[in-house]
């Protein structure tokens, strides 16, 4: 199966060169930007591979909405099948890209956009054939592991972490869907896509580490706990709930042994249990790797991974619940439904009761509104 490449950024270089020693596949056509064309494989223009009949599949790793769209579109109704590791993609137009890969018959699998190397939405959208899966998450955020992990292990300042994750080509282009939790959020509404056949695209909640100090990470620690960026969602009645949030994971969690760039990814289901894989989650070779093995299922005849019925839903996060961790100014904290604070100067450090979800995103967005600095991670019991 001949495969060209739209991109030739840091996983597409990686992808590129592991089409050389896969087998059954071969490497076809690059697609670049005009003025990056510097050697013979690389072509400037979509049609040149739409329009080259050698072409079977197309691996597209842009990132972005566009081109990105148009561009596995064309590739689409052209009849070539498509793997993608464009999570920013799949969860805007996931549902139409499924369905014209279905009119023509072909292939979209992506389960690089979710888990980087950890094969979770490959063995996610199996577990849904035989099993009922009732919960999915995890740690689904390379970058942001990397850096919490490194401002934890060793006292590293998050500027410097940041642009280590960069160079290491953890983070995506603009980092700040890294750093923000969207990026992570994306991967957690396409892992309720394969799971639950509903996308959430509205009532989400996000947060990341932007406000995450040194003071902090020192102030819980003392309290026997680590911070992890983690994605939680699952069903409820007829829609899903799904956030993202720094949470505060006791030495006894899984999730707090997952070191550097990996990704902890981890599905519940009825008669398997709970399942938990751990793999780098970002990187050249580890999200190149996922790719492979999407081309490698297109070629044993997998040919969809967004269920059918897959429908667009509004999350409720309203039922989900735990005590969180905030650090704001002092004269605000008043506004929390504090079980403990301890005080420190001018800065309140909160122990909230058992509050929603929904509530605790609401609240910190209210309070930054009100021009207080918050940094809140939620608890795991
Ligand atoms: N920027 C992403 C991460 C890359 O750090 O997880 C893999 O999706």
């Amino acid at each position: 199966m001949k495969v060209a490449v739209l991109g030739f950024g840091t996983v597409g270089q990686g992808v590129y060169e592991m089409l050389h020693h896969a087998k059954g596949l071969e490497a076809g056509p690059v697609l670049v930007r005009p003025g990056k064309k510097d050697a013979d494989f690389k072509v400037t223009t979509i049609e040149a591979i739409t329009g080259d009949p050698s072409v079977d599949a197309v691996v597209e790793v842009l990132g972005g909405i566009e081109p990105a769209c148009s561009w596995v579109s064309a590739a689409l109704k052209a009849k070539k099948h498509v793997v993608t590791a464009n999570k920013a993609l799949v969860a805007a137009h996931g549902p139409e890209l499924a369905a014209l890969a279905r009119e023509n018959g072909v292939a979209l699998l992506f389960s690089a956009a979710c888990g980087g190397g950890v094969p979770f939405l490959h063995n996610l959208a199996l577990a849904c054939q035989s099993d009922e899966v009732l919960s999915v998450g995890g740690i689904l955020n390379g970058t942001t592991n990397y850096m919490l992990d490194a401002m934890q292990s060793r006292g590293a300042d998050y500027a410097d972490v940041l642009k280590d994750a960069q160079a290491l080509g953890y983070a995506e282009a603009d980092p700040t869907a890294d750093v923000s939790g969207l990026d992570a959020l994306r991967k957690i509404m396409l892992a309720c896509a394969v799971a639950f056949e509903k996308l959430p695209c509205e009532g989400l909640y996000h947060e990341g580490i932007v406000d995450l100090a040194a003071e902090d990470v020192r102030d819980f620690q003392s309290m026997g706990y680590t911070c992890r960026l983690v994605a939680k969602g699952g069903p409820v009645d007829d829609t899903v709930f799904a956030f993202v949030e720094p949470t505060l994971v006791p030495a006894s969690a899984a999730e707090c042994a997952v070191k550097d760039n990996y990704n902890l990814a981890r599905y519940e289901a009825k008669c398997a249990g709970d399942i938990v894989l751990i793999g780098q989650g970002a990187g050249r070779f580890p999200t190149a790797s996922a790719v492979l093995r999407d081309l490698s299922d297109v070629l044993s005849g997998q040919r969809m991974m967004m269920p059918q019925g897959c429908v667009r839903v509004t999350a409720d996060c309203t039922g989900c619940g735990h005590p969180y961790y905030v650090r704001l100014p002092k004269a605000f904290a008043a506004q929390l439904p504090c079980d403990e604070v301890k005080e420190d100067g001018d800065i309140a450090r909160v122990i909230t009761k058992s509050i929603t979800v929904k509530e605790m995103h609401d609240l910190a967005a209210q309070l930054r509104q009100q021009g207080a600095q918050v940094f809140f991670a939620g608890i795991e019991e």
